[in-house]
């Protein structure tokens, strides 16, 4: 089995940011512990907040740890607080990652303030494994093949997935009910009451941050100020099912990078003397079959390029469109039967094979959704509607989080069961992107259909959120927002700054 890089975003390595000191609004903020050393401005603090919101006899607290970088204008209007999805992802690290993206549309007049989700970093940290077995062969196999690669791999993906399950139960019992998505929500408008500004939250969710957004707007509708969610996900299908829809844009995203390589002949690899869309969609679609049966083996790695690991590392890359020329020149050498650039490319042999945000993923995720099975045949219709959803990348989400769910013991103590049709004090910004592989369009639709007043704005870049792919004109809507409160006019739509291929 062969490490893939993991298709969340990579975390950075470990460091510690200048020291401020300052007290502000009760909170005291000073340095930071991150994994990598960084130069921005960042601040942290600590804010203690209710371990159980609905055990009202207990009146145990956790702490969260806070993160912000303050506006570049001062005096800052107010903070901006930001989630970077999962959900589960770490607040503290991805701040420093995103902040280039985010930090020259928002960060001039607000402070961006993040934080660790319940479940991940210090805070009720969701651990299933041990450091040791966290390597082992069962974690590679969750993470790493899918469905589609054998007619035997449902079962034994099933029973793994049983495992996991089995042993998160063991080690988090006393505390996998308490970090669900609604007490997430709960503790971000505790942040907000600290940072005692208007008592109104300010909030940019991204990815799994989208199903945080609906549900604090839909637990707290007026206290919303300004709320974009971008990359949306159905937060119905989160709560109420395995989540086929999200992988609706995924089969479009990759047409897309077929078509576009063919327009782009002298940056894509691929092209070869393909003449036509149809041409290269055989080529791939033969390429797929046969590294299932003869994948390529690669002697310094003791290992073999399958198709697993050729399809997750697909569906990985058309999150980022900046990558897809590198892309195709790894397919390319592939159809050859080369896998130098595959290995070079793709393969980090150091990450653990289950990330250590995917047990937070499923410590939220699962204890979130309502649905469970303990029949493995019911998992069948279940892929089938994964497939209908998208041919070619269906089975993705099926064994690292829809097996394990499925047979999850747990569930959040308070679950959000209203139907989302709300109307906020002030309408919210959705954003989507037509072919975002993992955030479908239509469930950007179906969201800013349940928020009253709400707009959707389509960002016609590629790849998955506003963020992967820029536009200036989806960047001045952003902006506009937040500064001015203007929303764009409905059916509004924003190109990219750069054509496909030729992204800087
Ligand atoms: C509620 O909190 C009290 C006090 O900490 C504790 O003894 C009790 O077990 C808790 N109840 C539940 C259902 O967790
Ligand atoms: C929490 O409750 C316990 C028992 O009711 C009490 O002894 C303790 O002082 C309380 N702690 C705080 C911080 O209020
Ligand atoms: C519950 O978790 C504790 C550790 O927190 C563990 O010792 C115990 O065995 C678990 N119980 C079950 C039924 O798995
Ligand atoms: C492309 O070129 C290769 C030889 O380099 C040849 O085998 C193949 O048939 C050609 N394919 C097409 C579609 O022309
Ligand atoms: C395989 O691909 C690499 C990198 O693109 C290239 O340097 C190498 O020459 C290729 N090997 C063969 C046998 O074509
Ligand atoms: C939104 O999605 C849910 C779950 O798939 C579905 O039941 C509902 O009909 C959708 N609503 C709209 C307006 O599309
Ligand atoms: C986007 O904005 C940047 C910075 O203002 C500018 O340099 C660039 O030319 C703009 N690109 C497009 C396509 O408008």
């Amino acid at each position: 089995m062969l490490r893939l890089a993991p298709l969340l975003l990579l975390p950075v390595g470990y460091a510690q940011a200048a020291a401020l000191h300052q007290r502000q609004n009760g909170l005291q903020w000073g340095s930071c512990e991150l994994n990598s050393e960084t130069d921005l401005p960042v601040e942290c603090t600590r804010l203690a907040v209710p371990r159980d919101y609905i055990n009202r006899s207990s009146n145990e607290t956790i702490d969260l740890d806070i993160i912000r970088i303050q506006a570049t204008q001062q005096p800052s209007r107010g903070s901006i607080l930001l989630n970077f999805g999962g959900p589960g992802q770490d607040g503290l690290n991805n701040m420093v990652s995103y902040y280039p993206l985010q930090g020259p549309i928002i960060g001039e007049h607000y402070d961006l303030v993040s934080w660790n989700p319940r479940g991940t970093g210090n805070t009720l940290r969701f651990q299933c494994f041990s450091d040791e077995i966290e390597d082992s062969g069962v974690a590679a196999a969750l993470a790493g093949t899918l469905v589609s690669s054998s007619d035997t791999e449902l079962g034994r993906i099933w029973a793994e997935a049983k495992i996991i399950a089995d042993n998160c139960y063991a080690q988090q019992n006393a505390t996998g009910g308490l970090v669900g998505m609604s007490y997430v929500a709960r503790d971000m408008m505790q942040i907000v009451d600290a940072l005692d500004e208007d008592g109104m939250l300010r909030y940019w969710g991204v990815s799994g941050g989208t199903t945080l957004g609906s549900t604090v707007a839909a637990l707290f509708p007026d206290r919303m100020d300004k709320v974009i969610l971008d990359g949306v996900m159905n937060v119905h299908q989160y709560y109420n099912s395995y989540e086929s829809e999200s992988l609706a844009g995924a089969d479009g995203a990759f047409e897309h990078f077929l078509s576009a390589c063919l327009e782009n002949r002298e940056n894509c690899a691929l092209a070869r003397n393909f003449t036509n869309v149809d041409e290269l969609t055989a080529a791939m679609d033969k390429l797929f079959e046969t590294l299932k049966y003869e994948p390529i083996p690669v002697w310094q790695l003791l290992a073999s390029i399958d198709y697993s690991a050729v399809k997750t590392t697909i569906l990985s890359a058309l999150y980022r469109p900046r990558s897809w020329p590198q892309l195709a020149t790894t397919l390319n050498g592939l159809i050859d039967r080369n896998g130098t650039e595959f290995v070079l490319q793709y393969l980090v042999p150091s990450a653990p094979t289950i990330p250590r945000e995917a047990e937070a993923i499923l410590g939220i995720r699962c204890g979130d959704k309502s649905v469970r099975t303990s029949d493995q045949s019911d998992m069948e219709p279940v892929l089938e509607e994964f497939f209908q959803s998208s041919k070619w990348f269906g089975d993705f989400a099926f064994g690292w989080y829809s097996a394990v769910c499925a047979q999850w013991p747990m569930t959040a103590r308070e679950r959000y069961i209203g139907d989302f049709n709300v109307r906020t004090a002030n309408p919210m910004l959705f954003i989507g992107n037509p072919f975002d592989p993992v955030t479908a369009f239509k469930s950007a639709q179906n969201m800013s259909t349940s928020f009253e007043g709400s707009v959707l704005l389509q960002h016609d870049g590629f790849g998955h959120t506003s963020l992967a792919d820029p536009s200036n004109c989806t960047d001045a809507y952003i902006k506009n927002y937040f500064e001015e409160g203007t929303l764009p006019e409905p059916g509004s739509v924003c190109e990219p700054n750069a054509p496909l291929f030729q992204i800087p």
